[in-house]
């Protein structure tokens, strides 16, 4: 178990497209420092794990991202938002919120409960289906998953397909061992409820939070009296057991998961299958602000697709460490969910066509992972300056790294900056800031020079400082200055929450 005593071993250490991970830690960039201090020396242009090293870097320095119980060592791929994570994520889950549920008629929210009952899984198909293949070295005894080792081996390794064929016999890549023969391995999370462990007993952890939306349908259909076609969105936590998690937030055993079922008729499903995939890439590049040239659309070819799914299509991100890989998944489920459930459970899910005939809704299901969403955020953002932006401090000579965060998702929206500790300008300052908190997520900052405060800031990210100084006592304004531009406006002290309410509209 980590955390043992005495300290744990890294004693499953591999490596998967050329990123090492091991049994605790999961990332391990080599000379990785997971503790503060000064940024590691400019390289000309960061490569890609060069700039994943940064990242994760970033995020533990300035209280973003924490390995779980990091102080027993960590537990593999299990992570802790710190106070600035927690807000980055929590805007974006709002962000997702908003669009799909709030500002739509169509579609209405739910928050089902994480364990559910055991026949919910059968009916779905994943007490038998979701399983990873595992292979074993015969000679070091490690343990990898065998699509992993095939892309290893492949002529393009791709994470996000796997498609491409070995071009030799994969062997264990710690040791160049024989490796055993495939096997199947389930990766729900179990546990017991009650006090008997025992197979009665058995409940799962939900391995997607889908299956709490089909089994409450009716609920939601009957008691919200809603009419094809309509929608139940939920964002909550999912459980996996991966065999190989890594790359940071990208594959955790505990993530959280943003999913929406459409349900149609089925002749529109494939119209709202098109609809989807536009609206969703919309809301990545609009409303998230990721560049769109880091945005792709990828169609699953037809040996790809579930045995459920009429079509399916992949929203990607150009990850640094690792290229082209999965954001999201749209899914045309057919009516596979729903006549699996009214299978299993005996109930009813059918709804009546104008023509009197029968018919088992549709469900299209576009699935985001909101930590991959941060991920993805987080490198979009990370933006390298050599040399510094400005001329005028002692900032010049060193690397400057601002996080350029869409002002929606930004964690910080406003910092106050006082000039210098004195009274005066302090009780100016934070009578300010106590009014902007009101509306923004604000920070107060009065340690150090203003130079170095801003540079603080732009590597958190915050869009705008606010800049308290002496002349603020006498004409009753301070100094607006912006994250991107560094431009600075003079803004009376009575506009300022005007001002802002229009900059954040
Ligand atoms: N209900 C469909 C479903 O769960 P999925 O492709 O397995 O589909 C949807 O998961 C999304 O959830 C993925 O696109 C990804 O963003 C996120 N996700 C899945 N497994 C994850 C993991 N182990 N760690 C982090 N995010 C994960």
């Amino acid at each position: 178990m980590p955390g043992s005593d005495p300290p744990p071993k890294y004693f499953y250490q591999g490596y998967y497209l050329g990123v090492k991970f091991n049994q605790f830690n999961n990332f391990v960039p080599p000379s990785f420092k997971i503790g503060g201090g000064p940024l590691p020396a400019m390289a000309k242009k960061s490569q890609p794990n060069d700039l994943m090293e940064k990242i994760v870097s970033l995020t533990k320095r300035r209280g973003f991202i924490f390995q779980s119980s990091e102080i027993y060592g960590g537990l593999n791929s299990f992570y802790d938002y710190g106070p600035l994570g927690v807000e980055l994520k929590n805007n974006v889950k709002r962000l997702w919120w908003q669009a799909m549920v709030q500002k739509r008629d169509d579609v209405v929210g739910l928050d089902a409960a994480i364990l559910m009952h055991p026949k919910t899984w059968e009916a779905s198909g994943h007490l038998q289906n979701f399983t990873d293949p595992l292979v074993d070295c015969k000679k070091c005894k490690k343990r990898f998953r065998a699509d992993h080792l095939l892309a290893l081996t492949s002529a393009k390794p791709d994470l996000g397909t796997m498609k491409e064929g070995p071009k030799k016999k994969p062997v264990c890549p710690e040791c160049g061992g024989e490796l055993t023969e495939a096997r199947q391995f389930n990766l729900m999370f179990k546990t017991f409820m009650g006090p008997l462990a025992d197979e009665t007993a058995t409940v799962y952890l939900r391995p997607e939070t889908a299956q709490g939306i089909f089994v409450n349908f009716k609920n939601v259909k009957d008691s919200m009296r809603l009419k094809l076609p309509f929608g139940i969105a939920q964002i909550g936590k999912s459980f996996r057991n991966e065999v190989t998690p890594g790359n940071f937030i990208f594959r955790t055993r505990e993530f959280e998961q943003m999913e929406l079922e459409y349900f149609c008729r089925p002749k529109e499903a494939p119209k709202f299958f098109e609809y989807w995939l536009k609206e969703r890439m919309d809301w990545y590049a609009k409303t998230l602000g990721i560049k769109k040239q880091n945005l792709r659309l990828r169609a699953h070819q037809k040996d790809e697709l579930a045995h459920y799914a009429a079509a399916c299509s992949d929203i990607e991100y150009n990850f640094p460490f690792a290229g082209w890989s999965e954001l999201e998944g749209i899914a045309n489920r057919q009516d596979f969910d729903l006549k699996q459930h009214a299978k299993f459970s005996g109930q009813e899910f059918s709804d009546i066509d104008q023509d009197g005939s029968k018919f088992v809704p549709y469900v299209i299901e576009p699935s985001a992972g909101a930590d991959r969403t941060v991920l993805a955020v987080l490198a979009d953002a990370y933006t390298e300056i050599s040399g510094g932006r400005t001329t005028t401090t002692e900032s010049t000579k060193e690397l400057e790294v601002v996080m350029k965060f869409d002002k929606k998702v930004a964690p910080i929206k406003i910092a106050v900056l006082p000039l210098s500790k004195k009274e005066q300008l302090a009780k100016v300052a934070k009578e300010i800031y106590d009014q902007l908190r009101q509306n923004w997520t604000c920070d107060y900052d009065e340690v150090a020079s203003i130079g170095r405060r801003y540079r603080r800031q732009d590597e958190i990210g915050t869009p705008y400082c606010v800049t308290v100084d002496f002349e603020s006592l006498a004409d009753k304004a301070i100094t607006v200055r912006d994250r991107d531009t560094m431009k600075q406006e003079r803004i009376k002290i009575g506009e300022l929450v005007e001002y802002f309410e229009e900059k954040f509209k």
